[in-house]
């Protein structure tokens, strides 16, 4: 691994899991019998999504995926929102469910549940694997949560570092400057 950085595992790859098995149930009751789309946002939930949809069951599940990003002054996201890729779905009367990997400010939800909306979805709600609530500046509030978490930077299980340990199975805490800094 490359010195510069550490990880402390946070969420181990079995935690993941059951949790996401246990949402899996959740939503399968709370959705069944509805035209349900999962909107995952990219590329952060791209392992929670495919973990997830293995664990529903459902008959009329449509699986889409948006990109978006937002411009901010450093590592805090603003309301000011660009969407890269849009759904090429039609939404009307549709139930949609957004899925996230994590909800920090909350300015990139607060602004898709708007969007999507305005496409005249049944209902649109949340749901996330992570939590951290101490950084909302909005009022969003998750439908679906898994693990809330303090006020660290964490990554693997979808969550990036400047593009990097997206790939790593556990939920961990970066420290920047290794072991020996
Ligand atoms: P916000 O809720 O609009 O502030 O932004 C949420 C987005 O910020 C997430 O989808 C992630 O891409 C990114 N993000 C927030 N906290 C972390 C973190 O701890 N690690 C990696 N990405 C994060
Ligand atoms: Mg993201």
């Amino acid at each position: 691994m490359d010195a510069r950085y550490s990880f402390e595992t946070l969420i181990s790859a079995e935690e993941l899991a059951a949790k996401v098995a246990e949402l899996g149930e959740i939503i399968t009751r709370d959705y069944k019998d509805k035209d349900t789309v999962f909107v995952g946002i990219l590329k952060g939930s791209f392992i929670f999504m495919s973990d997830l949809v293995r664990k529903v069951k459902l008959d009329r599940l449509e699986i889409c995926f948006m990109m978006v990003s937002s411009y901010g002054s450093g590592t805090r996201s603003s309301g000011n929102i660009i969407i890269k890729k849009d759904l090429e779905n039609d939404l009307e009367g549709k139930h949609v469910l957004i899925i996230e990997d994590i909800i920090d400010s909350g300015n990139t939800l607060t602004y898709l549940k708007k969007y999507l909306s305005n496409r005249k979805a049944a209902s649109v709600k949340v749901c996330t694997i992570l939590d951290k609530p101490s950084r909302r500046e909005t009022d969003l509030v998750p439908d679906y949560r898994g693990f809330e978490i303090p006020d660290a930077f964490v990554v693997g299980y979808g969550l990036d570092y400047d593009e990097h340990f997206r790939e790593l199975p556990d939920l961990c805490i970066l420290h920047l400057g290794g072991k020996d800094a």
